[in-house]
């Protein structure tokens, strides 16, 4: 019985293999390994596909947020409104700056922030959306609380390359937007990397200069910035992989909606993009209420699941000081008792997928 991993990184790379070595090489031939050519490329090829005109490359994409923040000018003191139900690293860039994440629950279609849920209070400083799985939050109810309240606006889109609000790019209709290049995203590098979009040229500006020891040349430095760019050779295989996105990104929509036809049908609750996004299914998830015993099951026969996220961020020990209790968010915390994520990355054969769903439908309770 073959196995069938969560994400079959081996076999992208068989596929991509001469392409990507000699991208390397390059690299290894030029022994330019810090703020070269490879960056500045991927810089202009990764804002042209997201029709941005300002941004930046980073070191990964928690740090992309931190770095969106304090150019935005949030720091000790400020609350930043976000979801509870994402990575850890959501909350920790906003802690990073000295600022404390205030938590709001999901609208549970979508799994994104419901800003109807949001306290706002005298040190509410911005709002940070998650746009979770691929999906988008709902743009336009934040962006209007965003106006009304005069809040900043970073965009968590470490999960949604190239997934679509009202057909605009998710992480280019806030102040800012942020990326992550971990190598199981839908873009992935071969180590950490993250990228910062901004509205205008003057943030950008800023993000890259405090990425790079806050230096305006060589050695004048204007800013106390931190070392946390992008290398060359993270930059060399995103060039490479971004010419596939488009594709990878049709597979995996092929696919979840292969997943849907099967698993509502059977009464399964699965992400319910909003009317206006276009999700790109960085995680396919469905709710389940007997989740140990389908996580085994699927273990059993081979298959690779995973749990997106179990513990919500309220409830995390790390942030305990915030005061977070059961009962305070509801949606999220059924959410977080109820969610496991299936295999759907591009390369996931039609006859693997099916073999997911029948191994899946025979245990899953709805
Ligand atoms: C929603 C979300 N935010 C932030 C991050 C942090 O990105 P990175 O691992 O590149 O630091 C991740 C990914 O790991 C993520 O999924």
């Amino acid at each position: 019985m073959n196995t069938i991993p969560l994400v079959n990184l081996k076999r992208q790379y068989a596929a991509l293999k001469p392409e990507i070595d000699t991208a390397i090489a390059e690299v290894l031939g030029r022994q330019e390994f810090i703020n070269g050519k490879a960056v500045t490329a991927f810089t202009s090829q990764w804002l042209a596909a997201l029709c941005a005109d300002h941004g930046a490359a980073c070191a990964n994409g928690t740090v992309a947020i931190s770095l969106a923040l304090r150019a935005l000018g949030i720091g000790p003191g400020d609350e930043v409104v976000t979801t509870a139900h994402t990575f850890f690293a959501t909350a920790e860039a906003i802690r990073a700056v000295g600022a404390t994440p205030v938590f709001a629950d999901i609208d549970r279609a979508a799994y994104t922030l419901d800003i109807a849920t949001a306290a706002v209070s005298k040190r509410t400083r911005a709002i940070l959306p998650v746009h979770l799985y691929g999906t988008g939050a709902d743009m336009d109810a934040i962006l209007a609380f965003a106006t009304h309240h005069n809040l900043k606006v970073v965009e968590d889109a470490a999960q949604a390359h190239m997934a679509q609000w009202n057909g605009r790019a998710l992480g280019t209709l806030g102040d800012a937007g942020t990326f992550s290049f971990y190598p199981g995203k839908n873009l992935g590098a071969y180590g950490d990397a993250g990228f910062v979009v901004a509205r205008d040229a003057a943030t950008a500006r800023t993000i890259a200069k405090l990425a790079d020891h806050g230096r305006e040349s060589k050695y004048t430095h204007d800013l106390v910035g931190e070392n946390n760019r992008m290398d060359e050779i993270q930059a060399a295989v995103l060039s490479v992989k971004l010419r596939h996105l488009s594709a990878w990104t049709e597979r995996r929509r092929h696919h979840a909606k292969r997943y849907d036809a099967r698993l509502k049908q059977a009464g399964f609750k699965v992400i319910e993009p909003h009317a206006k996004a276009a999700s790109v299914y960085h995680l396919y998830v469905v709710e389940v209420a007997n989740r140990d015993q389908t996580l085994a099951h699927l273990q059993a026969n081979g298959i690779g699941a995973g749990v997106h996220y179990p513990i919500p961020l309220h409830l995390q020990p790390a942030l305990a000081d915030g005061g977070g209790h059961p009962g305070q968010l509801p949606q999220t915390e059924q959410a977080a008792d109820r969610v496991i994520s299936l295999p759907i990355c591009a390369d996931l054969t039609d006859d693997e997928r099916e073999r997911v769903c029948d191994t899946f439908l025979k245990i899953a309770q709805a």
